[in-house]
């Protein structure tokens, strides 16, 4: 046994900060109050369900995550977000239609009581939406000052602990890192110039890790991935993670490739499309946010096929990724898969997959794990990127000079293994020479 890492308690009220509280926030928010009245599991949540093997396959030691490691009890989460929408939680649940009315209606009071605080919001953006909940401040500094304000109001009020922040808010336009956010300093002085390089989700990532509190990103946009936040999130104790959650297709991409991989079965091309109609497809329609989106679908298959190592199999790769919005199918994204392979003597054969999911459902877990693993990186005393957390996403942050690890089992072992080094367990490596001693 290792010197376990030392993890403070996972005393009192966490505090779960959202910003958007559209498909994605109101079914994390419903589901989670559901199970916790024991009306519904946690399907889909491993730091609800998972188990972790210790030691030896002999022993049989596989306790579940949440009796391993001290996750904050789902009784002690407190909801606060923000939106440019003034509808409250109930009425936001039932704009995003995901879950049933008669689900809904279970926890009416607690969803009705969360109402929206105002939001730092900028069309430049994110072009197709418009709300009247909105800040006003000099400059992108001051907004940051009233995000930091509402943050610590919100502590106080709800008599908290702890907190963590969630961007769940709309894929804003493509952007690329530059000059400004290559130093604190300059970060500052570009947020009270009023920059355009500073976007809205930049100003609710620069607050929280002022506060010092864990931030994460289930959206594809730049925001806490630029060198100045990276060293304010390291400066200031706040663990990191993102971005873009690995939900539909991604993640089914994400199984299927490092098996094909596995086998030395080459991909000559691979066609997904996606059809989809809720809030989030609608801004997905503008060119500038799906550009933000296709980048980060895109990378997947490059990381996991490795084409440098394989040129053989994976050079000529023919990757394409499509979304339609399409209004009747509301949040139940139907994607379609065409894999082209090659065999044996370069024979092809082609592989299709229809999956008809709901992405608010496949999201909603994951940002329930990432809020109670968030916060107990927090506890245990880690900071900036957590790269352990790459599961969840479909573009993992990582170290600059590092490549980004997709192959979702890979992301397992490595989130597994992390929670074993913070218990001082022995990591385990899959050698099992020892049973054959
Ligand atoms: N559902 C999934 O499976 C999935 C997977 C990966 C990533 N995502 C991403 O998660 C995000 C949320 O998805 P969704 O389906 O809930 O979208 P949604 O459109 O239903 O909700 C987004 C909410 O964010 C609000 N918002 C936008 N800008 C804001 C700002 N500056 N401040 C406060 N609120 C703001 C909007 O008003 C809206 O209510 C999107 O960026 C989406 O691309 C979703």
């Amino acid at each position: 046994m290792k010197q376990p890492v030392e993890i403070a308690p996972a005393q009192g009220r966490l505090g779960v900060l959202l910003v958007g509280m559209g498909a994605v926030s109101t079914t994390f928010i419903a589901g989670t109050l559901l199970v916790r009245k024991g009306l519904a599991p946690p399907t889909g949540s491993l730091a609800e369900m998972g188990t972790v093997r210790l030691g030896k396959r002999s022993e049989g030691r596989s306790p579940l995550i949440k009796d391993f490691v001290p996750l904050t009890a789902l009784g002690d989460l407190v909801f606060g977000v923000w939106d440019i929408f003034e509808e409250n939680g109930y009425e936001a649940a039932k704009t995003a239609g995901v879950l049933d009315e008669s689900m809904l209606e279970q926890i009416r009071p607690e969803l009705e009581a969360i109402r929206p605080m105002p939001a730092v919001f900028d069309q430049r953006y994110v072009k197709r939406l418009m709300g009247t909940n909105i800040k006003t401040g000099a400059n992108k500094l001051e907004l940051a000052e009233r995000v930091r304000a509402d943050i610590r109001d919100f502590k106080e009020a709800h008599h908290l602990d702890r907190l963590v922040m969630i961007w769940c808010g709309s894929t804003e336009i493509f952007m690329t890192p530059s000059d400004v956010h290559g130093s604190i300093t300059r970060f500052e002085e570009a947020m009270a110039s009023n920059s355009d390089e500073i976007s809205s989700s930049m100003v609710y990532a620069y607050a929280a890790l002022k506060e010092g509190i864990p931030y994460a990103n289930a959206a594809p946009n730049l925001s806490a991935d630029i060198p100045a936040l990276d060293r304010l999130a390291l400066d200031n104790g706040s663990p990191v993670a993102g971005k873009d959650l690995k939900t539909g297709q991604t993640l089914i991409k994400t199984i299927v490739a490092p098996g094909l991989k596995a086998r030395l079965l080459g991909v000559s091309g691979w066609y997904s499309t996606n059809i989809l109609g809720n809030r989030d497809g609608e801004v997905l329609d503008d060119p500038e946010s799906f550009k933000t989106k296709e980048e980060s679908k895109k990378s997947v298959l490059d990381y996991i096929f490795q084409p440098d190592l394989y040129p053989t199999l994976y050079s000529d790769l023919c990757h394409v990724v499509r979304i339609n919005y399409y209004p009747p199918r509301g949040d139940n994204k139907e994607g379609w898969d065409n894999i082209d392979l090659v065999g044996w003597l370069g024979y092809p054969m082609q592989l299709k997959i229809n999956f008809l999911c709901r992405d608010s459902i496949l999201a909603a877990p994951i940002v329930l794990d990432l809020v109670l693993f968030l916060d107990l990186a927090k506890r245990a005393g880690m900071s900036g990127v957590q790269e352990w957390l790459s599961f969840y996403f479909k573009s993992p942050v990582h170290a600059p000079g590092l490549y980004p690890e997709h192959d979702l089992f890979i992301q397992l072992m490595k989130l597994k293994n992390t929670l074993r080094f913070m218990r001082g367990e022995e990591l385990i490596t899959h050698l099992g020479l020892e049973y054959y001693d």
